[in-house]
């Protein structure tokens, strides 16, 4: 297929961009500074373009199957964080006059805060108030989605803290919702690797089971 990557030079996006090349597909990697995709394969092309302007991605996006989204934004303590729902904006008009109709984009388990009460001392107490405001926005990113964009084959990922490694082969394990429950209800781990992440976003590409849905995912 032919695989359009935002947010290629992140850490979870270059493992993306590897396994899809691994697996025949033709990437086209959107990124802001194209020297730091070191990367080099006869079916990548790297472009530059703005992720927040329809106008400079369209070009871009025009043939594509579908795009695939890895960005992530800092957590922007004073000025608030709008990246998520301000690049998703400008994605989505980009796709509509493109005609690209499917998307996968990644989020985080708790993009509703208030979801995270059954989880550890650690989570609520320090990990969720520092990353308040990216979840925030991730999750109106979310929202605009599932309101205003129903015409889009959309899916969310949502995966716990990333841990920098390979994919594995541990068992994956999913569920519609804000993190994937235990028996009892709590959070049933803490972390992925990324490389696991990236092998569930492109295991997405001959699934129909999760359009319009947000998934959260975690390997155990
Ligand atoms: N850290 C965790 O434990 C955790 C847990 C769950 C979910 N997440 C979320 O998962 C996603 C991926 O995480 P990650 O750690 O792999 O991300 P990352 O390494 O921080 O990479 C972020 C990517 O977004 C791009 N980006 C940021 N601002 C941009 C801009 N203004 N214009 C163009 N590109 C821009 C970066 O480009 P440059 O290389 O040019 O900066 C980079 O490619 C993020 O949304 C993150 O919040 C993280």
């Amino acid at each position: 297929m032919k695989l359009l990557v935002l947010g290629a030079t992140g850490q979870t996006g270059q493992l993306l961009v590897r396994q899809a090349l691994e697996q025949d597909h033709l990437v086209r990697a959107v990124v802001r500074t194209p020297s730091k995709l070191t990367i080099r394969h006869d079916n990548l092309k790297v472009v530059e373009a703005n992720i927040f302007s329809a106008d400079s991605l369209v070009e871009h996006f025009k043939e594509q199957d579908i795009i695939m989204s890895c960005l992530g934004f800092p957590i922007g303590i004073i000025s608030g964080v709008t990246g998520y729902t301000e690049s998703m904006k400008a994605i989505v008009a980009a796709m509509h006059t493109a005609k690209v109709n499917r998307i996968i984009a990644m989020t985080s388990w708790y993009t509703k805060p208030e979801s995270a009460q059954q989880s550890s001392w650690m989570v609520r107490w320090f990990l969720i108030p520092m990353i308040r405001n990216v979840l925030i926005n991730m999750q109106e990113m979310e929202n605009y989605l599932n309101r205003e964009c129903e015409d889009l084959n959309w899916t969310i990922v949502r995966p716990p803290g990333l841990q920098n490694g390979p994919k594995t082969d541990k068992e994956l394990l999913t569920h519609e919702g804000y993190f994937v429950p235990d028996l009892d209800g709590k959070p049933i781990a803490n972390s992925v690797t990324r490389g696991d992440v990236a092998h569930f976003m492109l295991s997405l590409l001959n699934a129909d089971s999760w359009i319009r849905k947000s998934v959260a995912m975690v390997t155990m």
